[in-house]
């Protein structure tokens, strides 16, 4: 049943809560955990919960471990089922379920071992079937799940209900689908190393439990959560089933709420105070689906598509159309520096000083180059002094079989040249045995660490001499965060932001170009934004922090639809040509992530149906305003 409880949300057919920050939504679902944990442990019952893994939880948990350590909170009662396994893994895998159990929650809370249950990863496969049933056969016994955490995936699973499981599927094994096996590349160090298939509940399985909070962050997920809340009832995408639960709600972030009808189209269900930015989106929604230029909209268009209150307000037509023209005109600028001795009144960047000390950060080696590489082009061309900083080595991406490839050339030259090689025959062949012994799913030492983050340090360096920035322009923080975690699982500490700080008190940039704001919170974008931000914060009262624009451009979520765009760097065949080889430097890079120059022309084609210009590609930032 859908409980509508204001215009607002008309159009959600699942209680949806927008949260200000995911820690705000995280506290707030441990509360409501809490509440339920004490009030049967007062009546000496116990509370049986229904547990997630994965990056989305990982506050919850930390959450719960301080409301055991601070306030007491005892787990004695608790009761917990998982919701899946990788089938094919051993408990102590550092990516199976299990591990990562023990060390987000189980590990530090006084819950008895006994109440713990997941599906076991390691049943032989004719013994799968009784092995399914009997977890469902313990869920009933346990006398039911009383609370279900669930994430989201982006094909829309609950689990791994992957599209297509039925609103009857019970416990069962399943074979991942190809975009799940892709986002958990990173875990696994290539999608090759990513089990096929896992053991998880079913819908009807997750539908029994009596409470559900789906819990989604950043804007990667925006669209599949859109789908589940608003879509029909599919098969496609699992989580619509929730849909039919009376107790089911969603949690979610600011990201993750973009594509609500609510969030991104407001003058749909109810009245809108409108800002310049609120303005702005709605002209261009206009124009984009009456498929005609801003210029061209008449009064009509606006009344008959619920924009009659903005027309009576700001119109009519041809004056808003104008004001809003202007605005995306002044967007596009060939000199994201700004440029020296212009009128810069309408220019998205200041005229001084000039040249500036312009900061690219890039989160992983790669995401500077890919999301604005042909802006980068244009900085050195236009003489800014300008510094491509690496915050973390990204050594975690790359595939054993570049370190192969190192070490064997290594060995060979060895070979070729034998006096005074023995270290590096050495070096190589302790690589190579590092591989072996590592075997299908191990851990990198350290040692094939350091070399895999070298190579991606070769490939930025050399991507970087593609768009002409020399070597000592480009630099490596190799932010603590990384060095010590894994993905969906890092964590910011003070160290990763002195380092942020140390090196803008070095380079006083008059510029900062970075990425992460809207991400999901615990990606190495987000966590390297944070760092930033509470570097900025730390340093406000340096009097060339005050000056400094930060522009915020997107890595591999989303692009910037037009109205968010405050600065559109066009790009010329030419230098997207370049863009593209210098990509090509990057040979870690999935195809997928290739796609990126795909993505500018994407947003030049916006540009142009609105009515501007017809350029080839364009880059976006987004200004970003401290809040
Ligand atoms: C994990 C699970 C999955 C995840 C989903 C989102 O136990 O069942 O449905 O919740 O894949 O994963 P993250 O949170 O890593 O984005």
């Amino acid at each position: 049943m859908s409980k509508r409880r204001s215009a607002a949300e008309a159009y959600e057919k699942i209680p949806t809560i927008i949260h200000d920050s995911s820690a705000a939504a995280a506290a707030a679902l441990a509360q409501e955990v809490k509440e339920l944990i004490t009030s049967r442990a007062a009546k000496k019952k116990t509370a049986v919960l229904g547990l997630a893994t994965g990056s989305t939880p990982v506050s919850f948990y930390r959450e719960l471990i301080r409301l055991h350590r601070e306030e007491g909170l005892s787990f004695k009662n608790v009761v917990t089922f998982n919701l899946d396994e990788y089938y094919g893994l051993t408990p102590e895998h550092p990516e199976s379920y299990h591990r990562f159990m023990c060390d987000q929650l189980f590990d530090h809370i006084d819950i008895p071992k006994e109440n713990i249950h997941l599906p076991s990863g390691l049943v032989p496969s004719d013994q799968v079937f009784e092995h399914c049933r009997a977890y469902e056969e313990m869920i009933d016994a346990a006398g039911g799940v009383d609370f279900q955490i669930l994430g989201i995936g982006r094909t829309g699973h609950i689990g791994f209900n992957e599209p297509g499981s039925s609103r009857e599927s019970l416990t069962r094994r399943i074979t991942l689908d190809r975009i799940t096996r892709q986002d958990a590349a990173a875990d696994f160090r290539g999608e090759e190393n990513v089990p096929r298939f896992a053991i998880t509940m079913g819908v009807s399985t997750i539908l029994r439990a009596k409470k559900i909070v789906l819990m989604a962050w950043g804007e990667n997920k925006a669209g599949v959560v859109t789908k589940a809340v608003e879509g029909p009832v599919t098969d496609a995408v699992s989580a619509s089933f929730l849909q039919e639960h009376a107790e089911a709600r969603f949690f979610i972030d600011k990201g993750a709420a973009r594509e609500l009808t609510r969030v991104k189209l407001p003058w749909l269900v109810g009245p809108v105070k409108w800002s310049p930015s609120e303005t702005r989106r709605a002209v261009c929604w206009l124009s984009s689906s009456m498929d005609r230029p801003v210029l061209k909209l008449i009064d009509e268009d606006y009344n008959e598509h619920g924009l009659s209150d903005l027309l009576s307000e700001q119109g009519p037509a041809y004056k808003l159309n104008i004001n809003i023209f202007n605005q995306l005109q002044h967007t596009i600028s060939g000199w994201p520096g700004g440029k020296p001795n212009a009128d810069d009144t309408f220019r998205p960047e200041r005229a001084k000083p000039y040249p500036k000390r312009s900061l690219v950060l890039s989160p992983e080696p790669q995401d500077a180059v890919v999301s604005l590489g042909s802006t980068i082009d244009r900085l050195v061309e236009q003489g800014h002094d300008i510094r491509v900083v690496a915050m973390t080595s990204g050594s975690l991406r790359v595939a054993d079989s570049e370190a192969d490839k190192f070490a064997s050339i290594l060995q060979e030259i060895a070979t070729l040249s034998p006096e005074g090689w023995d270290e590096q025959t050495d070096y190589a062949r302790h690589i190579l045995r590092l591989l072996e012994e590592k075997g299908e799913f191990g851990e990198d030492q350290p040692a094939l660490r350091q070399l895999k983050s070298l190579i991606l340090r070769g490939e930025l360096r050399d991507a970087a001499h593609a768009l002409g920035i020399p070597q000592e322009k480009v630099q490596f923080l190799n932010l603590p965060f990384y060095e010590r975690g894994r993905y969906r699982r890092f964590k910011l500490t003070p160290e990763d932001t002195s380092e942020v700080v140390k090196l803008l008190q070095e380079f006083r940039p008059h510029q900062i170009y970075i990425t992460g704001d809207a991400a999901d919170p615990s990606s190495v974008a987000a966590l390297s934004f944070r760092a930033l931000e509470q570097a900025l914060a730390e340093l406000q009262h340096e009097d060339w922090s005050s000056a400094c624009s930060v522009w915020l451009y997107r890595g591999r979520e989303k692009a910037l639809e037009p109205w968010e765009i405050d600065m559109a760097v066009p790009a010329s065949p030419m230098q997207l040509e370049r863009k593209a080889r210098a990509l090509t430097r990057y040979q870690s890079l999935t195809t997928l992530e290739m796609d990126v120059t795909k993505v500018n022309q994407g947003t030049a084609q916006q540009y142009d149906a609105l009515g501007l210009a017809n350029y080839e590609a364009i880059e976006s930032f987004q200004r970003w305003r401290k809040v």
